[in-house]
């Protein structure tokens, strides 16, 4: 029987499978959540960049599919940044939406004690060993831990996940959920064997059907590889990770391109015309283990029977 009913992260989301996508900004919208949820995942919806009206629109698109939960994920320095929307946003999030919120590049204490208070689960999205130990001791109920190379923003001083989830397993009690270089059941075995309990997509469901980015966008993954780490030198995005082509080389050399934001360039060119020459495709190391564009649902049943797989090819070894 294969089940993952004694996962800790399954009993706090409520999912099936212990299998997460990441809440990129633009991208984590009713399609690409509604088809992960539907599928038995956890689809996490970002609350940082939309109208609060379109929100409930795609907070309701996201429930008309399916009855399964889904997680609202808060982007902390976008949102405290706007007080005033902060407000109305933690208002919204915490009205009974969701028993299941996620946090990110900032101090989660902010939001805790409202979380906890509505009687909701949270988790941080954490890039460090000591960043993951405060959200601990904040009181989070489980860390997402990104390894440096994960997609979408690192320091150089980050530790990669194979280290990282074996430090983070000796030190940290709460469930952890392993990010950076994931795209399939294999690799959620490895991370489940170095201490996760949970894996978080990112750039597998950037190439994806349902995410909205341009095609041209979600090939130059496929095709990529090799990927290149760029120092940004913004404060929240020291580093950023893209597929190594012409543009990103020359942004490297300081060349082409600004550090005005993390893409380097007109990234709504390239998330919308596919003008992969004028900003970084962002994607984390995963790239180049991705060969095709699935449907969000597929990636999610794939990986799990691919886990289930590994999990017996590893079992065999003592026979
Ligand atoms: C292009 C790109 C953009 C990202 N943007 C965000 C973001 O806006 N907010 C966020 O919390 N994480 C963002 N991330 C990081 C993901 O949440 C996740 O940690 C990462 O994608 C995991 O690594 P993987 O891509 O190797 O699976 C981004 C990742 C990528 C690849």
């Amino acid at each position: 029987m294969y089940s993952f009913e004694g996962n800790r992260v399954t009993r706090h989301t409520g999912t099936e499978f212990p299998v997460f996508q990441a809440p990129i900004g633009l991208i984590s919208r009713a399609d690409l959540v509604g088809a992960v949820s539907a599928a038995g995942g956890v689809g996490l919806m970002e609350t940082a960049s939309l109208p609060m009206e379109e929100m409930q629109a795609q907070f309701d698109l996201v429930r008309a599919r399916s009855n399964r939960p889904f997680g609202l994920h808060l982007m902390i320095p976008a949102l405290a940044s706007k007080p005033e929307r902060e407000k109305r946003v933690l208002d919204w999030v915490l009205d009974g939406r969701t028993r299941f919120v996620t946090t990110g590049y900032g101090d989660p204490t902010r939001y805790i004690k409202r979380i906890k208070d509505a009687g909701a689960i949270t988790y941080h999205q954490a890039d460090s060993l000591e960043e993951a130990l405060r959200a601990e001791d904040a009181g989070v109920d489980g860390v997402i831990l990104g390894g440096a190379e994960k997609g979408g923003g690192n320091s150089r001083d980050n530790l990669h996940s194979f280290a990282l989830l074996q430090a983070a397993r000796r030190r940290i009690a709460v469930p952890i959920v392993a990010a950076g270089g994931i795209v399939d059941g294999h690799g959620m075995a490895a991370a489940f064997a170095l201490g996760a309990e949970r894996v978080l997509m990112g750039a597998r469901f950037i190439a994806s059907k349902e995410c909205p980015w341009h095609d041209n966008y979600k090939q130059a993954i496929v095709d990529a590889d090799r990927v290149i780490a760029i120092d940004m030198g913004l404060a929240l995005i020291p580093q950023m990770r893209a597929v190594r082509n012409p543009f990103a080389e020359a942004v490297d050399r300081g060349e082409a391109g600004h550090r005005k934001n993390p893409y380097a360039g007109e990234a709504m060119k390239l998330f919308y015309e596919g003008r992969t020459d004028l900003a970084l495709v962002g994607c984390g190391e995963s790239a180049v283990l991705i060969d095709e564009v699935k449907p969000a649902g597929d990636i999610v049943r794939d990986t799990v029977r691919e886990f289930w797989e590994e999990i017996d090819r590893l079992s065999n070894l003592r026979k």
